[in-house]
């Protein structure tokens, strides 16, 4: 049976009186889909719309402003500080409601977090006047990013009296009673990350010496007193929780699971039916979201979760990176009694029916490349890498539907090669895919080795094509000559870019590899080209392992890299872009010495903000010599040498050189086909490097396109 496999995360719950199908929520996200106003339009509608038909129990919006425009963070953030949001909500609210899952508000004030009051030259309102920001945050901004983040300019503060924190109380209270007039199910109050409320939990940023600074009890006194006036103002019968942060990671003198214990009970007296728990981070530091309110960290609120749980008598919501098996588990060991999901709904709203109905194979994963969150730093519409109808549901009511079964052919069996085949292959069309490698995968093996979060897409695209009617020609090159036997119709094509050796002195020695001859010889495909450059036991080994099908498994191949990989110990990658410094975490992580060299001005484009923030922190705290804005690189002998940013001449021994360099679109195979007479449609990195994002999305659009046809 189907639910056997998840009895407890699939079974009913209840949180005061709101009555949950099952034990599965869409945590509140602020993704940037509001109106212009802050009304919630079509757009929030329809994307909520689709979370409630994957089967959730409950829906909670993302953070809503009870102050608006005062206290917002996005520019499109949605808003519950008037009357006239209650329309517009209500008609999500029904909209949700028609699929049986329930919709609650997360009631918000931004605080010392509001950029867009300092944006719209408003205070940001707080307990006492913060500390200035300080740490490595914004060195691993690309220059747009940092001109987006920078836009607001210098913030000024409004420090809140008496008169001021009872007017907030009001709004509260007065959102929550909107809330409960649209016909939500409940309101979650927002005590974490940061925001108003939590800037007087935190010892950090609230240093006030009357009645709301001070003890525990004192910094609580805000939260309590909202809490109370929000219940006050929808009754007994209607769901109010709070989210709270168990700890402020990295945040000296912050938040500490004690203080939060405390609170929760104070918060549960002031009747909370709930509490959601959460972390939040050092907003200075680059490794953001590594163990924080958007964990990298696998299960990382959990313990907190549990301890949180141990002094409460309300049920606790559980979130942050945490996989429904391990979910499932907890709850029956009664560490927690719900869990809330960000990220896995963004990629995949249908997980939970999806799991009910025993079909969790099918659910499309989360590859944590962060797209969705770095979207937010720099005030975007969150998007997400591998689910491009994220956001656009509204537009997409009716996609276009084949006119007619066509024979396709799509070449290039990478994730967009993939990715455009299954869905070609569900509208009904006959498809042909050519993989001129001896396995599918492409450029995402390689993403998968690196950065193993990948990899779960890999397997998920390959299944997905292995069940449907698509028919895969492995190590086969497409010519017009067999499409035409073929009486193909339409062609996809997804070859992926073209990676030339950049003109750089030295690269034709020996000891320089491309990175698509380190890709080779990591996956044992076709060492050929390898010959002259790596040792004869290490091609027999490459060989070996490619015709034993043994370097098909990507794990393996990780496992076997930490004790063998025919590199030496001091490794230059020439290149700072995603697969230069996924590289570079790759190689240290196997002992080499690794120093990456580009002559960009700012290392890590093609990785999302987020990401990169992350990987350039653990690069330095791995020790690697990491120079952007190099001259004159030339490769010598057992060194690279260049003039550095401040102008010294540089000299970095090396035993190996990789070029990781010169990846640029390649259109010359679209065209061959287009010249031939067929109707062509490119996809993925062909049409320049766009990375799994780019491969997803042009992979629908195409898709689109042959039905429109
Ligand atoms: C795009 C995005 C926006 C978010 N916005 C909010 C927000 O508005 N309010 C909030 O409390 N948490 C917000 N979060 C944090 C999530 O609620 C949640 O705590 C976090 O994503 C961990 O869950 P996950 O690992 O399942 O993604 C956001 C997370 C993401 C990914």
């Amino acid at each position: 049976m189907a639910i056997a496999a998840y009895p407890n995360l699939l079974a009913p719950g209840r949180i005061g009186a709101m009555e949950l199908r099952n034990r599965m929520i869409v945590t509140a996200m602020g993704v940037n889909f509001g109106e212009d106003d802050g009304g919630s339009g079509e757009r929030v509608l329809h994307y909520h719309e689709a979370q409630a038909r994957g089967g959730v129990a409950l829906i909670i919006s993302g953070a809503c402003g009870v102050a608006y425009p005062v206290g917002q963070v996005q520019p499109w953030q949605v808003a519950i500080s008037d009357d006239r949001y209650i329309p517009g909500l209500r008609k999500v609210v029904d909209a949700v409601h028609k699929h049986g899952a329930k919709f609650a508000v997360q009631l918000h004030q931004g605080g010392l977090v509001a950029g867009d009051d300092t944006r719209a030259g408003r205070p940001q309102w707080c307990p006492s006047v913060p500390e200035p920001m300080k740490g490595d945050f914004v060195d691993g901004f690309l220059l747009p990013e940092l001109q987006a983040f920078a836009s607001a300019g210098m913030p000024s503060y409004k420090v809140l009296t008496h008169e001021d924190i009872q007017v907030v109380v009001g709004q509260y209270a007065a959102g929550a009673r909107r809330a409960k007039e649209a016909g939500c199910d409940g309101v979650e109050i927002h005590g974490g990350h940061g925001y108003l409320l939590s800037s007087f939990l935190s010892p950090k940023t609230n240093t006030r010496s009357d009645e709301y600074g001070g003890s525990t009890e004192n910094r609580s006194r805000f939260l309590v007193e909202v809490v109370r006036a929000v219940r006050a103002a929808v009754g007994p019968d209607f769901a109010v929780w709070v989210k709270l942060d168990s700890r402020e990671v990295g945040k000296e003198g912050g938040i500490t699971l004690e203080h939060a214990k405390v609170t929760a009970r104070l918060v549960e007296d002031a009747g909370a039916d709930a509490i959601t728990v959460s972390s939040y981070h050092d907003t200075g530091q680059g490794k953001l979201h590594s163990a924080s309110n958007i964990p990298h960290e696998p299960n990382w609120n959990l313990p907190a979760a549990q301890a949180i749980r141990e002094v409460v008598s309300i049920p606790v919501i559980a979130s942050g990176r945490v996989e429904p098996e391990h979910a499932d588990k907890e709850i029956a060991a009664g560490h927690f009694d719900f869990l809330a999901m960000g990220r896995k709904l963004l990629a995949d709203p249908e997980l939970p029916k999806k799991l009910a109905e025993g079909r969790e194979d099918e659910v499309r994963p989360c590859v944590y490349c962060y797209t969705c969150v770095s979207k937010i730093y720099t005030l975007e519409a969150t998007c997400c890498a591998v689910h491009p109808e994220l956001g656009i549901e509204y537009l997409r009511l009716d996609p276009p539907k084949p006119q007619a079964a066509k024979r396709v052919a799509v070449i290039g069996g990478g994730p967009g090669g993939m990715e455009a085949a299954r869905r070609l292959a569900r509208d009904g069309h006959q498809v042909t895919l050519f993989e001129k490698s001896d396995r599918l995968g492409g450029t995402l093996r390689f993403a998968s080795l690196a950065y193993a979060a990948n990899e779960g897409l890999l397997d998920w695209l390959r299944a997905r094509v292995e069940e449907s009617s698509v028919q895969v020609r492995l190590s086969s090159e497409a010519t017009p000559a067999v499409l035409a036997e073929l009486r193909i119709e339409e062609v996809v094509v997804a070859t992926g870019a073209r990676r030339d050796m950049p003109a750089i002195s030295g690269s034709d020695l020996p000891h320089v590899f491309s990175g698509d001859d380190m890709r080779r010889m990591m996956l044992g495909e076709n060492s050929e080209s390898l010959a002259g450059k790596t040792s004869l036991l290490t091609r027999i080994a490459t060989k070996a392992g490619a015709a034993t099908g043994l370097t098909a498994n990507l794990d393996f191949v990780r496992k076997a890299t930490r004790t063998w990989m025919p590199l030496g110990d001091r490794v230059v990658i020439i290149g700072g872009e995603l697969v230069g410094l996924e590289l570079a975490e790759f190689l240290a992580e196997r002992g080499r010495s690794v120093t990456v060299v580009d002559d960009q001005p700012r290392l890590g484009a093609g990785l999302t903000l987020v990401r990169r923030l992350r990987l350039l922190t653990e690069l330095r705290e791995h020790g690697l010599g990491l120079h952007a804005g190099a001259k004159e690189i030339r490769i010598e002998a057992g060194r690279v040498c260049f003039t550095a940013k401040d102008g010294s001449a540089q000299s970095v021994d090396a035993d190996h050189v990789i070029v990781a360099k010169g990846a640029a679109g390649d259109l010359s195979q679209a065209e061959a086909f287009r010249a031939a007479g067929f109707r062509v449609h490119e996809v993925g990195d062909c049409r320049g490097v766009g990375y799994i994002e780019g491969a997803m999305r042009s992979a629908m659009e195409a898709a689109d396109a042959v039905n429109a046809a």
